[in-house]
């Protein structure tokens, strides 16, 4: 079993703003909380922390992250995107985030998974990894964004939970690839494209990264439920919107945007 290594990490970010303040827990409560944290106390853009287990692990809807100790990529990012991004854009850092880790899967292993509007990277209608971004507003400007990613990486996925149907089907990416993968090579890929995404975005080239996640979307064109608290909507699934809204088109042909909401895909 391969544990995670600060220096193979920092040695393969090179000049990376991800590798200025690397923080590795071997416990932690959650990395989202712990950087939340920092981030109130001046840490600086690029500061990561991660995690070999968390005891407070925390998913999106007040939800427990689950996962087991050294197997998977548990960790969060800050960023500070003063000035370039309104608060009402924060999710397209959701977006590269998703886009990243999809192209460090894709470089790893070949594999080439899809984005699940909101927040999921899905491979064949099975959830591989989930992303929780929290972030401050002061005098109307983002002063931090901490997007914090959970990764089935090595993990066996718990099949007989989502049978019961407490949990959507998982799956992991030892399972899909069939072999063990080095989470040290993994990070290191996924957060060398979020930088390149990140980049992308502060120099005000969205265009781009919207097109690309649209084209990775495993909702896009297809029918699809979204479980909300105040009622259920189904339709079309067309596009999503600067805002990270849903736009679907319901059959009288009107659009619906959705803002939040828990999606399936209605089979046929
Ligand atoms: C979801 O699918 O609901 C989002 C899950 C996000 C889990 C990650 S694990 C690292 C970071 N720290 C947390 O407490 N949560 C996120």
């Amino acid at each position: 079993m391969e544990k995670l290594d600060e220096k193979i990490i920092i040695d393969g970010l090179e000049n990376s703003i991800f590798a200025c303040n690397f923080k590795l827990h071997e416990t932690a409560t959650s990395t989202n909380v712990i950087l939340k944290d920092m981030a109130k106390n001046g840490a600086p853009e690029g500061t990561i922390v991660i995690a070999e287990e968390q005891t407070a692990g925390k998913g999106r809807l007040g939800r427990q992250w689950l996962s087991k100790k050294y197997e998977n990529l548990m960790f969060s990012v800050l960023l500070r995107p003063r000035g370039v991004l309104k608060p009402e854009s924060a999710f397209v850092l959701t977006m590269i985030m998703a886009l990243g880790v999809r192209k460090g899967i894709l470089k790893i292993t070949g594999l080439d998974p899809s984005i699940k509007w909101p927040n999921d990277i899905y491979f064949h209608e099975k959830k591989l990894a989930g992303i929780l971004t929290e972030f401050s507003v002061k005098e109307k400007r983002l002063e931090y964004v901490v997007v914090g990613i959970g990764l089935n990486v090595n993990q066996e996925p718990l099949e007989s939970d989502a049978v019961k149907g407490l949990l959507k089907p998982a799956t992991s990416i030892k399972k899909e690839a069939g072999k063990t993968i080095s989470r040290n090579l993994l990070i290191v890929e996924i957060l060398k494209g979020l930088e390149r995404y990140y980049l992308s975005v502060l120099s005000g080239n969205m265009d781009d990264v919207y097109k690309e996640w649209n084209d990775c979307s495993m909702l896009m064109g297809r029918e699809v439920e979204i479980a909300m608290p105040k009622g259920n909507a189904r339709g079309r699934a067309v596009r999503i919107d600067r805002t990270g809204a849903l736009i679907l088109e319901n059959e009288n042909g009107e659009e619906i945007r959705i803002l939040a909401g828990d999606a399936s895909v209605i089979m046929k």
